[in-house]
């Protein structure tokens, strides 16, 4: 690899700093602790099979679902690599009930972290993509205390940097701070990230959906006409392709990287969905936007819902622009709501 291209995680982030003047620097040392928790639960993911660490621990997290080893130390490591830097006032994760207050003795930041450890996590035993996802905001409590619940409630647009981590055929680092989105790929020759997608620009359409189409009986009308609509249409003489991995980092990066849509609707039985706003719908649809995409609850933008509370679901239909307004038109024009 030329030398000129040799561009590593850490000296894009310094980079961009210098870049941006109103940046503190803060933000800088915070990704490149993320970089490094990405090296470490990257390394735990391709070996979990080896170490034993898949499989179930016979625990139940917050929402009742059984959770997997990996779950657990990767929510374990973020929180350990994140709270001493002194940039944080409070933490927020798929994994616990509440918020998670720092320890005493470590220094209060102005910022607020909230992630999914691993999402995907049904995918670890059968060695299929998954990854961690991340979301970062400036507190609104006032002083220098603890923050509190409503720093954790803020609504999408106020986010000052959004990513993920795709643990695939090889790890790849996403991130934006709404300046452009940029991808790095793990070397682990030397265990860097490196440069590998500059600039990401969602394609204006695509030919990809991505849903699951086993919760068919209980879409919305319109959505079910929407798909009946790309299977019966022909774009260069084919359909729609159908593409669905079952982890939300994985269908989106693909989505970003290829154009189309990525969908979990609402549905006669949970019509809210089943991916948090907080942590999964807002952060995807920050990038997404980012790259030129779009990102709504299949009527509101997702950046501009208020969480009422920490783990609260939303519906979301996100991807390609042309691709979104047009499942929205059917959804909007539908006459029965099922
Ligand atoms: P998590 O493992 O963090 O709970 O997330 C799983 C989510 C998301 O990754 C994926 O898009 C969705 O679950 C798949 O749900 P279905 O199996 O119902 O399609
Ligand atoms: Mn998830
Ligand atoms: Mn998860």
């Amino acid at each position: 690899m030329a030398l000129k291209r040799f561009m590593t995680l850490p000296r894009h982030i310094l980079e961009g700093e210098k870049a941006h003047p109103e940046a503190t620097g803060e933000l800088s040392s915070i990704l490149l602790q993320l970089g490094l928790a990405a090296k470490l639960i990257s390394l735990e993911v391709n070996k979990a099979g080896l170490a034993n660490i898949i499989g179930f621990t016979g625990q139940e997290n917050v929402h009742g679902e059984q959770v997997k080893k990996l779950d657990i130390f990767a929510h374990e490591m973020l929180i350990k690599a994140m709270d001493h830097g002194g940039h944080f006032c409070v933490m927020a994760s798929e994994e616990e009930e509440d918020i998670i207050h720092l320890p005493p003795n470590k220094k209060i930041g102005k910022y607020v972290l909230l992630f999914d450890p691993l999402d995907g996590s049904s995918n670890i035993d059968a060695n299929i993509s998954i990854g961690t996802i991340f979301s970062i905001y400036k507190r609104i409590s006032p002083g220098n205390g603890p923050g509190n619940l409503e720093d954790c409630l803020q609504q999408g647009y106020k986010q000052e940097v959004a990513g993920y981590i795709v643990y695939g055929s090889s790890t790849i680092f996403v991130y934006t701070a709404g300046h452009g989105v940029y991808g790095f790929t793990l070397d682990p020759a030397f265990g860097e990230f490196l440069l590998s997608h500059d600039n990401i620009r969602i394609p204006k359409s695509g030919r990809i959906y991505s849903l699951n189409e086993g919760n068919y009986f209980s879409w919305p009308k319109g959505l079910k006409d929407y798909i009946k609509y790309l299977q019966a249409n022909y774009y260069n003489g084919k359909p729609y392709q159908a593409r669905y991995v079952g982890s939300m980092v994985a269908d989106i990066h693909r989505t970003l990287l290829y154009g189309g849509i990525f969908i979990y609707p609402g549905d006669r039985r949970n019509p809210k969905g089943k991916l948090r706003l907080c942590y999964e719908c807002n952060p995807m649809a920050f990038i997404v936007e980012a790259a030129g995409g779009r990102a709504t609850d299949g009527k509101e933008r997702i950046l501009d819902k208020k969480p009422e509370s920490l783990h609260e679901r939303s519906p979301i239909y996100i991807g390609s622009e042309d691709d979104v307004l047009l499942v929205e038109k059917f959804l909007r024009e539908s006459r029965e709501a099922y």
